[in-house]
């Protein structure tokens, strides 16, 4: 048997596998198909201090390889989550990570004061990098110094660890994962979706109501995966792979690459089990190469 059990340093996984916020709604919806204690943990869908309606639909499109996702972040804020969601997610024997929004900096430090109070929370991801809410354009996750303000004040009162979520849509990727690194960040996910559209030739209307959203699934791949390689080389806390994973062996890459876990996302939409059919594949795989431990196999591309 491969031992499967990661240590991101503030926080040790049953196994690298992780889901991507917003594609596994609070987790009790995927309840009647996954196991959820099987799972290295779960991020659930990101929270403003106060519910979000998101954007009006058309909202998803499926492109060749992937989809384009304009939700803008519907969610049920702090308050209900932490009333009706998270009493039934403390029952489940798994990391819970909590993905955390903001308009303005000030809220995503509301967000996590709020959640501090509550119980069996064991770190949050800070969404500094949604492409298609109200901040679209101007999310800080685009920039080093606007990367630095919000980790660095969310920091001061977080009790929990923070991972910081990046976007793709940067021309320098490591000088913005430094920036959050600098400004107290535990960790890094990378990414967020790649910003896109699509168009309707017959109506000539863009197919999501708000034109823009964010591409993801096995499109991104090979764009995150070199992010991910570039990022885990130069900075000193973990990275966790995002992007396009629909199967063991590209949970492999990532992990090869550098990153220390990965998350499952648009995967779990043509495939519920998606996770734990992941989790599958690499115990499969670490037993065909005679692999003892999965850190073994960590950042260790060779080149
Ligand atoms: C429908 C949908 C909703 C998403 N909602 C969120 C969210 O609330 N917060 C967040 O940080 N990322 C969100 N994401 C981005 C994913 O967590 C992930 O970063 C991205 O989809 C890339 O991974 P994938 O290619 O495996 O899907 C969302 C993605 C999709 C497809």
């Amino acid at each position: 048997m491969t031992e499967l059990t990661v240590d991101l340093g503030f926080l040790r996984l049953k196994n690298p596998i992780l889901t991507a916020s917003g594609t596994f709604g609070y987790g009790l919806e995927f309840a009647p198909f996954v196991e959820l204690n099987k799972l290295g943990g779960f991020v659930v869908k990101g929270l403003y201090y106060k519910p979000k309606e998101g954007n009006p639909p058309p909202r998803l499109v499926e492109t060749a390889s992937g989809l384009i996702n304009a939700i803008g972040l519907q969610g049920i804020g702090v308050e209900k989550f932490s009333e009706v969601i998270l009493p039934q997610l403390q029952k489940f024997d798994t990391t819970l990570i909590v993905n955390v929004c903001g308009d303005e900096d000030d809220e995503y430090a509301s967000v996590v004061e709020y959640l501090d109070k509550q119980e069996g929370i064991s770190a949050y991801e800070l969404n500094i990098s949604c492409p298609n809410t109200k901040r679209e354009g101007r999310c800080p996750a685009l920039q080093a110094d606007t990367t630095h303000a919000v980790v660095s004040l969310v920091k001061k009162t977080s009790k929990r660890p923070v991972i910081t979520k990046l976007s793709p849509n940067v021309t320098d990727i490591v000088e913005i994962a430094l920036s959050a690194q600098e400004a107290g960040s535990d960790g890094l996910s990378i990414a967020n979706t790649c910003r896109a559209m699509a168009v309707d030739v017959e109506k000539r209307k863009a197919k999501l109501a708000n034109v823009f959203g964010g591409l993801s699934g096995p499109a991104v791949k090979p764009i995150i995966l070199r992010m991910v390689y570039q990022v885990a080389c130069r900075v000193r806390i973990p990275v966790i792979g995002v992007g396009g994973i629909m199967c063991g062996r590209d949970a492999l890459e990532y992990l090869i690459a550098g990153a220390k876990a990965v998350e499952i996302g648009t995967a779990n939409f043509i495939d519920p089990e998606a996770t734990v059919r992941i989790i599958r594949e690499l115990e499969e795989f670490c037993r065909d190469k005679g692999i003892e431990r999965i850190e073994d196999i960590i950042g260790t591309l060779r080149i």
